[in-house]
This record gives structure tokens, sequence and C-alpha cells, in this order.
């Protein structure tokens, strides 16, 4: 039973969905099937420029696939690179027949076009989901890799209230990484679906009917107590630094908390499920290329 029915209707206060909690489990069934497996998926980062926050993220993501027991390499490149150059690095990890998952860390340079470059990684290794392939694979509704954070904010939503089926769900932002994707997979677990923007009429009362919203605007805080309804699933994408040096979600944690059903923290929420949910992608993309079936361990 999800815990949020159990609580006393008269003691408020949500649920504090432990996404930390929740990858850790994902990531520790991912590597007893890596374990099992008869080869070591291969991920390889490619990381222009010396932007520091990307270069957290692609240690991380490194780190994370080697604990898990794959093969995992980052390639650094400065600043300055050219198209060519890129793309020429792209088409040598397509080739390669020892690498299963090829992702681009974003953003790039100005002088490099952003598109031309996720578009020239062969699909069936685009562990971010980024390529048009996969993204129109998901509008079809047909299997492909998916992007990694709304996949794990999906993970995170059966996780607390187990059947999706019929609930009203509100993304809240329309990004191609996140909000759009999102609302691809809701739809796709038999959700109703809308997706409030910033320009649309009356957001807070598209999110006051919701049994779920997923605020995905990078706005900190844009999200407060009178857009949610009594008892709602609240996942909270935002990662906002503030002038003092706080980090917050796109949500007010602590007055919708008081409202919500349940609620992801910031940072503990979201954050942790998108690296798992790389780890997954790119087991995913090595089962396929080899022609093995999904492994059904990690679900
Ligand atoms: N930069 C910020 N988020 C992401 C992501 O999910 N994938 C890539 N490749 N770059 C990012």
């Amino acid at each position: 039973m999800p815990a949020e029915t159990a609580r006393h209707p008269q003691i408020p206060g949500a649920r504090i969905i432990d996404g930390r909690a929740v990858a850790a489990g994902l990531r520790a069934r991912l590597a007893e099937a890596i374990a099992a497996a008869p080869f070591a998926p291969r991920l390889d980062v490619i990381l222009v420029g010396a932007d520091p926050a990307s270069a957290v993220y692609v240690k991380a993501k490194e780190k994370a696939a080697r604990e898990a027991g794959m093969v995992s390499q980052i390639h650094r490149l400065p600043a300055e690179t050219g198209q060519a150059e890129l793309l020429a690095l792209i088409a040598r990890l397509n080739a390669d027949a020892t690498v299963d998952g090829i992702l681009v860390q974003l953003p790039l340079p100005a002088q490099i076009d952003q598109v031309a470059v996720i578009e020239a990684i062969d699909p069936a290794k685009d562990v971010d989901g980024f390529t048009l392939t996969n993204v129109g694979r998901l509008a079809a509704g047909l299997p492909g890799l998916v992007p990694c954070t709304p996949r794990g904010c999906m993970v995170l939503l059966r996780e607390t209230l187990g059947d999706l089926r019929g609930k009203r769900a509100v993304v809240v932002g329309r990004s191609a990484i996140v909000g759009r994707p999102m609302a691809q997979l809701l739809v796709q677990a038999d959700c109703t679906v809308a997706i409030a923007h910033s320009r649309s009429a009356d957001p807070a009362g598209e999110c006051r009917t919701a049994d779920i919203v997923v605020a995905a605007a990078g706005r900190a805080g844009l999200v407060t107590a009178d857009w949610i309804g009594p008892g709602a699933a609240v996942i909270d994408v935002g990662i906002n630094r503030l002038a003092d040096g706080r980090l917050v979600g796109d949500v007010a944690f602590e007055k919708v908390a008081a409202i919500a059903g349940a609620i992801t923290p910031v940072p503990g929420g979201v954050g942790p499920m998108t690296i798992a949910c790389l780890l997954e992608n790119t087991l995913e993309a090595a089962r396929r290329r080899r022609g093995l079936p999904l492994a059904a361990a990690a679900e």
C-alpha cells in the first residue's frame, strides 16, 4: 500500500520521497545484473570545455558507471574544439563495437551546433535519449532510449503511488530534456496529462486539480502551496542555486509539504535518479545491441 494512504487524515504533512534510497536500490540491482552478464557495458562521456558544474556531473557519471561494474571513459576536449573534431570523435565511438553508450555533456560551447552533434550519435548508443529518432520513438509509443530524468521521475511516481492509471498529471515546463518527454511517459502510463508553461493562463489552477505535479520549469520556488491540491504527489525536478549558495527546487518545499501527499526534496529527490537511470539506459543499450532481451532485473 502506498505510504500516504496509511497516514492519519488529521495529521498533515507529506511523505518525503527518498530519491537517494530508490536510486541506491536501482543501482544495486543494475550492479547485480551486470555482474551476472557475460559482458561489461561501456559508457563513453564527452566533455567539451571546463564548465565546473559539467565537470562535476561528468565525474559523477563515470564513478557511478564504474561502481556498477561498467567500463567508462571520459573524453575531455578543450573549449575551443571545432565541430568537425567533435563529430569525428562521435563517428569513431559510433563505429567502435566495444562502446555501448555515448553521452555528450550539455551545454556545448557557442561555436558548436548542439542539434547537429546530438544527431550524429548512433540512436542505439544514445543513452540520453536526445536524438530525434529516440524522441520520435517515445512520441510514437515505440521502444527506444528514454531521457534519464523523466525516466527517474516515473520510477519515483510508481514507487510512491503504485498504479498511475487514470491519474491527472500536470507537468510544469516544456523543455525537450524534461517537460515534453515527461508528459509522453505519463501518457504512456495512462495518466490524463497537461503541460503548463510560462504562457499558460492559469498554471496554478491547472496544477490544483492534479493528482501528480511534476515541476520542471527551472524557477526557484515557482510552485507554491496554492498550486497544490490536498494529497497530491509532487515531483520537483528543479535544481536552482540561490545567491546565498543554497540549492533549492522549483517547489516551495516547506509550505507545499504541508498540503501534498508526497513530495521529493531538493537535493536528494530526482537528482540521484538521473544517474541511476543513465546506468539503466546504458545496460539496456548494451543488451539491445547484443540482441539480448532487456533485463527484467532492474524493474
Ligand atoms: N546537462 C544537464 N543535464 C544533462 C543531461 O541530462 N544530459 C547531458 N548530456 N547533459 C546535461
